[in-house]
């Protein structure tokens, strides 16, 4: 067997002989990519890649116009380089799977995995060979629109899912037809926008940056993902586009990250924007020296590179990376030796299996969060055979094209399965089904179709709502200052919880919503996130026992929208509230002293609990958890902590179980977070089994940025929970000996 070649890049020799025939011109050409022309080749674009000066398109997805430029690339230009055809597929193409945030809501890496292997067969088949996905940056802001798009709050959860998503999205083989490159975005700390209001400055203190914001990234690069995407924000004053420390001194140098690195749209141009460099010369040789490879969407390296470097302000060697890195990624997906797509070689889109996996998707993503009983029965799951008559209210019960959520380019709303269309297919011909919108849309505060949900609700022996956000309240751009539900919709739930008739409520949303005001009032309470294509059979089979729910959640959910930003790995403070400090502003006595209340971290006028805890999620039994056991009270630096804790399945019914893994060091050369997640399992119980989950934890997990920011373990003791959720739970303590 020859060996491998470790020492010398892959594809060195044929980059550096393609290189060798490239003029500074052609060079810089592959690294622009251009907007396609949306189903046509336009005279424009044939001219600029017959020409050379086109390295990737985004944003075309018409099988015989992608072959068309390919084959003008490949035939009718000086060398013949391939082009690399970018999309957005996000969270499905022509068949959509729930938002990330609902695929994280699983706690299942094969969830994510299989999602983006069936997006990228999609998407292949159209000529697509790289998505901007998955977008991993940590979201602990709800009103951020983007958090729609990530993995949640948790450093550890979107770690191992971002790893999954490259997996699917890339396979074991980058040159398979029905692979495409994937793209860690947005490097980084994009989540830490300030406000939630996107594209907004971010400071983030070197530790925070260090153990929250880039070790999803870091998963990302050791699975093997092909490229990178810059965040349009500033970070401590230093646009991502212009940030060499990260991009070349954390990605390359530390990381060894042998990928593609490309700005977001337009981001190099708006590094002037931001007023980092006075014009686009200053911009594209930011951008250059920092180490962006490709410029998408804007032309700064198009206009001035080519004079940066005959100037001496970028090295040619540097343009010479540049260019490697592009054509690195292009032989990695074998496009020198399969540049065209064979549509009719791939799966329909939209086809039923992919249809399948996608409800299997949304079941797993759909969190119980309430469920209460009436004489001594919970509501769910509810029994078909004993209703009459159901009500089936709010704008989002039947609307195919909201609950595929944002960033669906290619979704077809043809492929939707709403929740009413699944609640006619599953009930008997004998249940009337009642059906009023209540409000004409999500932002409405037009209250004139209250009477007839009302009536609706009077007649039934129970009213589902389907309440929440439409698609375009979440994503790029789409921030908001009040994240409870909008529009007249409290108002709505009221008029139907006065009705007396128990109340489901089903929210679907791109965030974490602040429902303090109606959470507990209603009468069980289904999170469905935007659950995409098949999300109506998913949730109806979850409200009906068909399947039961499994799902916990990625995010904290706030109360209000003032306790933002809420995560559940908080630092614990000096001075951290307790039951018997907390006083609410109701209980305030007239003149009370100043030092007579407070005096430790809480808000006077909420409570400073979540109302949902990172992890938490109801089945449809019920699972006691003992106290964990450590098999060794003391573990060297080099060991390994071996955790166990038995569980029991107290109900009538299976349940699939999320055991969750959180430690705490007590003490640090820094302060720590009362938990981190360091694992979870899966564990299927059926009714009265009990298992002992065991958790081997390497002690180098343990690891964080101390007070001189190198990564380290340090001694000391630390308290463990194996636990339902992030606010659950007996700790066992053990200690790590130097
Ligand atoms: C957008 C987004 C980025 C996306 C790119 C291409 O502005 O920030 O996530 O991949 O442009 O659509």
């Amino acid at each position: 067997m020859p060996s491998v070649d470790h020492t010398t890049p892959p594809f060195a020799e044929r980059i550096a002989e393609l290189l060798a025939r490239l003029s500074l011109d052609e060079k810089i050409g592959q690294l622009q990519q251009v907007a396609g022309a949306g189903g046509h080749v336009s005279d424009d674009l044939a001219r600029a890649v017959r020409e050379g000066r086109v390295g990737s398109v985004i944003n075309e997805v018409h099988a015989p116009t992608v072959n068309a430029l390919q084959w003008i690339a490949v035939h009718e230009s000086r060398h013949g380089i391939p082009l690399l055809i970018g999309r957005d597929v996000i969270h499905g193409f022509a068949t959509v799977f729930p938002i990330p945030l609902g695929q994280a809501a699983s706690w299942n890496p094969d969830v994510v995995e299989r999602g983006a292997r069936i997006a990228a067969r999609e998407a292949a088949a159209c000529g697509v060979n790289w998505t901007f996905a998955p977008m991993i940056d940590i979201g602990r802001d709800p009103r951020w629109g983007r958090v729609a798009e990530g993995y949640g709050e948790d450093p550890y959860l979107t770690a191992t899912l971002a790893a999954a998503a490259v997996r699917g999205f890339q396979t074991h083989d980058l040159t398979a037809p029905d692979a495409i490159a994937a793209c860690a975005k947005h490097f980084v700390g994009y989540g830490a926008s300030e406000s939630g209001r996107d594209y907004n400055s971010t400071n983030i203190a070197p530790r925070e940056l260090r153990d929250v914001h880039l070790p999803p990234f870091a998963a990302a690069v050791q699975a093997g993902v092909a490229s990178v995407m810059t965040s349009f924000s500033d970070l401590d004053g230093i646009p991502a586009s212009a940030n060499r420390d990260l991009l070349t001194g954390v990605l390359r140098d530390t990381w060894g990250f042998d990928g593609l690195v490309v700005s977001d749209w337009d981001s190099i141009r708006q590094l002037a924007v931001h007023g980092l460099t006075a014009d686009e010369w200053g911009s594209a040789r930011e951008a250059a020296l920092a180490g962006v490879d490709m410029e998408m969407a804007s032309t700064t390296y198009a206009a001035h590179l080519a004079e940066l470097v005959r100037s001496g302000h970028v090295p040619l060697a540097q343009v010479d990376a540049m260019v490697s890195n592009v054509l690195r990624l292009k032989f990695r997906l074998g496009l020198f030796e399969r540049p065209f797509t064979e549509p009719a070689s791939f799966p329909v889109a939209g086809n039923d299996a992919h249809l399948d996996a996608a409800y299997a998707s949304a079941c797993e993503s759909i969190v119980l969060l309430t469920n209460t009983q009436r004489e001594h029965e919970y509501l769910l799951p509810l029994a078909a055979g004993a209703l009459q008559r159901v009500a089936v209210i709010g704008p989002l019960a039947d609307d195919p094209y909201e609950q595929l959520g944002t960033w669906i380019f290619d979704g077809d709303a043809q492929h939707s399965r709403t929740v009413l269309q699944a609640l006619r297919h599953t009930l008997p011909d004998s249940v009337q089904i009642e059906v009023a919108p209540g409000v004409p849309n999500t932002r409405s505060h037009d209250e004139s179709g209250f009477a007839d949900a009302v009536r609706a609700a009077e007649r039934a022996e129970v009213a589902i709502l389907v309440l929440g956000e439409e698609s375009i309240l979440s994503g790029e751009a789409h921030c908001r200052a009040d994240v409870s539900l909008p529009g007249a919709q409290e108002r709505l739930v009221e008029a139907v919880l006065a009705t007396g008739t128990p109340v489901v409520l089903v929210i679907m949303a791109g965030r974490a919503l602040a429902l303090e005001r109606i959470a507990h009032r209603v009468h069980a309470l289904l999170y469905a996130w935007h659950p995409g294509s098949l999300g109506g059979p998913a949730i109806v089979d979850l409200l009906f026992g068909v399947v039961a729910p499994s799902a916990r959640l990625p995010v904290t959910l706030p109360r209000v929208t003032g306790q933002i930003p809420i995560y559940y790995a908080q630092k614990h403070t000096g001075k951290p509230a307790t039951p018997e400090t907390v006083v609410s502003i109701h209980d305030i006595h007239p003149r009370a002293p100043q030092l007579s209340i407070g005096n430790t971290s809480f808000h006077l006028d909420v409570d400073p609990a979540p109302l949902f805890p990172f992890g938490y999620g109801l089945t449809y039994t019920w699972v006691e958890y003992d106290a964990p056991s450590v098999q060794h009270a003391e573990v060297a630096l080099t060991g390994t902590v071996e955790l166990s804790a038995t569980i029991t399945n107290r109900g009538a019914r299976a349940a699939d179980e999320v055991v969750q893994l959180y430690v705490r060091d007590l003490v640090g050369s820094v302060t720590r977070p009362v938990r981190e997640l360091k694992g979870f399992q899966r564990v299927h119980l059926a009714p009265g089994e009990r298992r002992t989950v065991h958790f081997s934890l390497p002690v180098s997990a343990l690891a964080f940025h101390g007070r001189d920011l190198t990564l380290a373990v340090e001694p000391g003791r630390f308290h463990a929970w194996v636990a339902p959720h992030a606010a659950a739970g007996t700790f066992v303590e053990f200690s790590v000996c130097a």
